[in-house]
């Protein structure tokens, strides 16, 4: 179905692109993951980045630490990661355990290593349009849209959810490309009223399937961030697939939408961190 942007063919094509590349290299590209607790979802997010890293050549490194780690423990570790010459890129799997400080443990990892673009200097150099990286998943919706042909510029895009790791730069990306940006959030009144003006529905709430038919305009684009598990354990997104599909007329599907995407720009960040091309 030809509505349906298909990030699992979108990324095998990143994925074939990364490893032409690789396999010019002296030596593997090498991406630190510092995994905290038992979180599954983290679990399963981290296995499937290992098994993207295989796919192109890009060693993945677990550094897998129990629930009861302390701070000092992680960050010693972060800093051995950004000493080693032959560590390339790092990120801190998210969420951490309460008693860890996101914001000091995240921002201990060296700006040029940082491949989630999750640092405060980062991020700051991405609202001043001048990132070393630019957030995995938000960097992969703009890709998805540039290959599926779908024009940005000048186009009224919403985006549900102020989240800094996905709501907030997203914004930040699309209105680079010239597009009218609308953020929405958990107090918006009247959330349908503006959802449904948006040419581009982006939804990225952590709610399962809240965006139905009624909050969205005919012939929109709709990209949905969400995994969540429904009653019987199956993966949905943030938008209810089903209810909408009928109205829209591009929709990213759940599973195999955005996250193969966010995948394929965490290893293009590392090998863009390997090589050293970031500085502007
Ligand atoms: N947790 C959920 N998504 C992400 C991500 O893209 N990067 C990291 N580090 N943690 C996450």
């Amino acid at each position: 179905m030809g509505k349906i942007i298909e990030g699992d063919k979108i990324a095998l094509k990143l994925f074939k692109e990364i490893k032409d590349e690789v396999s010019k290299l002296n030596r593997a590209p090498v991406l630190g993951v510092v995994l905290v607790g038992n979180n599954f979802a983290s679990a399963s997010y981290v296995k499937g980045k290992i098994k993207a890293g295989k796919k192109v050549g890009i060693e993945v490194k677990v550094f897998d630490y129990p629930q009861t780690a302390t701070e000092s423990e992680i960050l010693e570790k972060i800093q051995n990661l950004n000493n080693d010459e032959e560590v390339d890129g790092i990120i801190v799997q998210l969420p951490l355990p309460v008693h860890l400080n996101e914001s000091i443990v995240v921002n201990s990892v060296r700006s040029s290593k940082d491949v989630d673009g999750f640092t405060f200097y980062n991020a700051g150099r991405l609202f001043r349009g001048k990132p070393l990286f630019k957030p995995c998943t938000p960097k992969g919706i703009l890709h998805m849209l540039r290959e599926s042909n779908i024009e940005v510029a000048n186009k009224h895009v919403v985006v549900v959810g102020r989240s800094n790791l996905v709501g907030l730069p997203l914004s930040r990306l699309f209105v680079e490309a010239d597009a009218t940006v609308s953020i929405c959030h958990s107090k918006t009144k009247n959330l349908e009223a503006i959802t449904s003006q948006a040419d581009i529905l982006c939804v990225a709430i952590g709610q399962k399937e809240f965006i139905k038919s009624k909050h969205v305009k005919k012939g929109a684009v709709v990209i949905d961030v969400g995994i969540n598990r429904d009653d019987n354990n199956k993966l949905v997104g943030d938008v209810d697939f089903n209810d909408v599909f009928e109205k829209v007329s591009y929709i990213t599907p759940v599973p195999k939408g955005v996250g193969p995407l966010t995948i394929s720009m965490l290893l293009m960040n590392t090998l863009s961190a390997y090589k050293g091309d970031f500085y502007e």
